[in-house]
């Protein structure tokens, strides 16, 4: 369940405690830092975002501790952002779909069938291209950390399984707060309506959705599986998640401070990689224990249906992304 914030009053009320909180260091007082996040407890992304805490508390010998929101508790992840560059959050944990709306090269990890396979992925994320969209959030109140593993994203439903685009037709499917989500569905030929994660089971209940899309360890520990029997694994999406910490609270840690957070962040998010594997593997096993349908469609009429999307992109900044991460595959190694 989410709490929603009301904007207006958050701001000024976080900003005050920001103030207060990252801004009384040096005298040896104990700082915390507020993380938000999407995702349930159960989630591997919430374990690791535990383990950061907890070497960010040892390695600062108890004077910095990070405390974390899970549930979207403090708003939907778009929300959370904005608090972040607001400075009234100090850290998000978000999918790079929503991010889209802040720093619009982002998008080009929402594009669909974009990477060849997990390690072409990851060749991108942990390269210069990698490095670069963690880096273009500065000056917008946005450093991005680390990238977590978010797998491979496929369309579960409630009446009928998608094994070809087609079966997209007349289904409202609930994607992220973020264009390039919305046209991709779109040109599937489906009807796509953004919605909060917080709130999707509920509107799936509901019927205000047909479906939605998501990575095996996400539908199930939000229990969308309940009410969504039907997982097509289309694998039409690889959109990582991030960790990024507001410019603002940033500036007023140390030196020592900074270097202790993205050492922890770093080391989390290879911990995280690693759960990430097993958790795939025994969600998926769950789901279909629970009565979960899984099918494994052909994927090349989904490829078929984002082509002109793809080609859309040209001479704009994410056709240019576009170009250097599938040169990445095709230029000899060096
Ligand atoms: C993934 C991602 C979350 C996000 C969710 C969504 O599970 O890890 O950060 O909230 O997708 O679809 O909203």
């Amino acid at each position: 369940m989410s709490i929603p914030i009301k904007p207006s009053l958050t701001a000024s009320i976080l900003l005050l405690a920001t103030l207060h909180l990252v801004g009384c260091g040096d005298q040896g007082t104990d700082q915390v830092l507020k993380l938000g996040h999407s995702l349930p407890t159960s989630h591997p992304v919430h374990k690791a975002l535990e383990q950061m805490a907890l070497q960010v508390q040892q390695a600062s010998q108890g004077t910095l501790r990070m405390d974390i929101y899970p549930n979207e508790q403090l708003g939907s992840e778009r929300e959370m952002v904005e608090q972040v560059q607001l400075g009234s959050l100090h850290l998000v944990k978000t999918s790079a779909s929503p991010l889209e709306g802040f720093i619009p090269e982002i998008g080009v990890f929402t594009v669909p069938y974009l990477f060849d396979d997990a390690a072409h992925l990851w060749e991108t994320l942990e390269g210069e291209i990698g490095r670069e969209l963690l880096d273009s959030g500065k000056g917008k109140g946005l450093i991005g950390l680390c990238y977590y593993d978010a797998g491979s994203r496929s369309f579960y439903t409630k009446e009928r399984p998608i094994d070809r685009p087609g079966d997209l037709e007349g289904l409202k499917i609930r994607v992220q707060n973020s264009k390039t989500a919305m046209q991709m569905v779109e040109a599937m030929g489906g009807a796509p309506t953004p919605i909060a994660f917080g709130e999707l089971y509920t509107s799936l209940e509901q019927g205000v959705v047909d479906g939605a899309e998501n990575n095996p360890p996400s539908f199930l520990s939000s229990r969308h599986y309940e009410v969504c029997k039907f997982y097509g694994l289309d694998e039409h999406s690889s959109v990582p998640d991030v960790v990024l910490v507001s410019e603002a609270a940033w500036n007023r840690l140390t030196e020592a401070q900074q270097d202790i957070i993205r050492q922890a962040a770093n080391d989390a998010a290879m911990f995280q990689r690693e759960l990430w594997q097993q958790e795939t593997k025994r969600a998926l096993e769950t789901l279909e224990a629970e009565g979960v349908e899984i099918s494994r469609p052909d994927k090349a009429p989904f490829r078929a249906s984002v082509q002109a999307l793809h080609e859309s992109y040209r001479n704009t900044p994410v056709g240019d992304l576009i170009a250097r991460i599938r040169q990445l595959r095709t230029a000899p190694s060096e």
